[in-house]
């Protein structure tokens, strides 16, 4: 087998020891009240830092922008304390994390943001989306989101105001960078797709205009933190979340544009994800290739083979694992060694406790 995923690739400031990437995961364990990342969190990241690079679950940048129950922030003090044990774990052991920041936008429900209506680009109600609220019970409660209000230009500038706040504060909270999360039909997602947009402002319409959020988000990350701190993620022909685009390939050809004016560090690319499985046209990698020129890691559903010959043959930089990495904190070695995968338990993914977080074993033990 070739060592495609074992040549060292150069991050920014850091020089990272493989290409696997551990993508963002929520897992709902942030300790209550107050959603902040706890002790077994950072022992479960530790135990993932054999990645290249690992991206922390997505972690709201405010109240409104929680989606889902018992998922950590970085807006206060407490939840930046919390999130410094993980990295200070991690580093200690060699790793390299990037703070995923996500606001949801409409994927929401009233019972995670304090009683509020949800704010989106527009009021559109996402379709047949759920989410899950805390019934009380370990378990989560799923819930239909409800219709989301659209943001006047003042709740757009608090937001991008939050995203820049969250940005300093997870290097405060020790973090090597930020990924903005503009996929899956979050926030930005809804602003840049446009059958969940339809603003007739300045940040609604034409392509340009779509993409004019996203544009001003990014510019504070990079003027806050610098452009070698802050990657981006997109999910360019999923419709998780309820959010389509009517010309995908276009506009995310456009994103990927933009943000290569940025000078962004990476951009990721969220391929297929649960059910939903378009195939990515090698056509359109190439594209991407061509108006990105920075790291580019793609995730979805990848196996060693393919991870490799997508590096190979040179439309990814990294590849990442999510699913895998669930279950196989040791899964570089695994793969170097040809080891047999664990599969992941399903019912444990959100919510709950160490109980499958942190107590798969490595291999052979
Ligand atoms: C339990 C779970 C939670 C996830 N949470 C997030 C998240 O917080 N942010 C995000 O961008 N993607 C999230 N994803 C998507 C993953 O980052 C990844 O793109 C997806 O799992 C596909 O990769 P895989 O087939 O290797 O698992 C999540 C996936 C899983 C399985």
């Amino acid at each position: 087998m070739s060592n495609a995923l074992f040549s060292l690739v150069q991050l920014g400031q850091h020089t990272l020891s493989n290409r696997i990437v551990m993508p963002p995961m929520t897992r709902s364990r942030a300790s209550q009240p107050g959603d902040s990342a706890n002790d077994i969190m950072a022992t479960y990241y530790a135990q993932r830092a054999s990645a290249g690079l690992i991206i922390s679950e997505g972690t709201q940048i405010s109240e409104m922008g929680k989606g889902y129950a018992w998922t950590p922030g970085i807006y206060t003090q407490e939840q930046i304390a919390g999130w410094k044990k993980t990295t200070d774990a991690v580093h200690a052991k060699g790793g390299v994390i990037f703070a995923q920041l996500w606001h949801v936008g409409r994927v929401t429900h009233p019972d995670n943001i304090g009683g509020e209506q949800p704010i989106s680009s527009s009021a559109i109600k996402a379709e047949n989306v759920k989410v899950f609220i805390d019934n009380g019970t370990d378990a989560p409660g799923f819930v239909d989101v409800v219709e989301p209000r659209e943001m006047t230009k003042e709740d757009i500038n608090n937001v991008i105001e939050q995203y820049r706040q969250a940005a300093l504060n997870a290097i405060e909270a020790g973090f090597d960078g930020i990924e903005l999360h503009a996929a899956n039909g979050y926030l930005i997602n809804q602003f840049i797709d446009s059958e969940a947009n339809n603003r007739t402002d300045e940040y609604g319409g034409s392509l340009g205009k779509r993409l004019r959020f996203l544009d001003e988000v990014v510019t504070v990350l990079v003027e806050a933190i610098g452009a070698d701190r802050v990657g981006v993620r997109l999910a360019p022909l999923t419709t998780l979340n309820g959010t389509v685009d009517a010309n995908p390939i276009a506009t995310y050809t456009a994103a990927a544009a933009l943000l290569n004016t940025h000078e962004i560090v990476y951009l990721h690319i969220a391929e297929v994800d649960w059910d939903d499985a378009p195939e990515t046209p090698i056509s359109f990698k190439q594209a991407l290739r061509d108006a990105y020129k920075g790291i580019l890691i793609y995730a979805g559903r990848y196996k060693t083979e393919t991870a490799h010959t997508a590096i190979e043959e040179g439309f990814a930089d990294m590849i990442g694992f999510g699913r895998p990495f669930v279950s196989n904190p040791d899964l570089p070695e695994r793969i170097k060694h040809n080891y047999p995968l664990a599969m992941h338990n399903p019912d444990t993914l959100f919510g709950g406790t160490e109980k499958g977080l942190t107590d798969y074993p490595i291999y052979g033990k």
